[in-house]
């Protein structure tokens, strides 16, 4: 992972699983594929001037850079309120780690399973 200010270690990422649990998954859901409590809830409502929560596993969320990812955190977009008189910058930094790393878990390929993994998948 580049382009981070900050020192991406696994206690970074721990911080981000925490803050994510806390400020994001009630709307994107525990794995980011934007099925959170909030979101169902709205859904069997059948809001019709709901926006869904993006799922971050679109090509569109998956290519966005880190920088972009923060500022989603921080101004919001679109219809997703701003986050960055709540969270630290270092807490949205550990945040976006955290959605990276999300991201990562739902397309490893095999070469980037330990091989005594990769025959209980094929
Ligand atoms: C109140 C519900 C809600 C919360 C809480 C929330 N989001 Fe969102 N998020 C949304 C909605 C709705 C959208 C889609 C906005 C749109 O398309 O209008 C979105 C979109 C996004 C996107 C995609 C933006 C893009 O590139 O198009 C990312 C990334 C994201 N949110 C990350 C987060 C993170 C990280 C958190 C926690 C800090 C978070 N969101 C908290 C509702 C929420």
């Amino acid at each position: 992972m580049n382009d981070f200010p900050v020192d991406v270690n696994p206690a970074l990422l721990e911080r981000g699983r925490d803050r994510y649990g806390v400020f994001c998954s009630s709307c994107h859901g525990h794995s980011g594929y934007g099925d959170g409590m909030v979101a169902g809830r709205a859904t069997e409502l059948q809001q019709s001037m709901w926006t869904p929560p993006s799922s971050f596993h679109s090509d569109l969320v998956r290519g966005r850079r880190t920088g972009e990812l923060f500022n989603t955190i921080s101004m919001g977009i679109r219809n997703m309120p701003a986050h960055g008189s709540q969270i630290p910058e270092n807490d949205r930094w550990a945040i976006v780690a955290y959605v990276k790393a999300l991201q990562k878990s739902q397309y490893a390929s095999m070469d980037e399973v330990p091989e005594d993994a990769q025959a209980g998948l094929r």
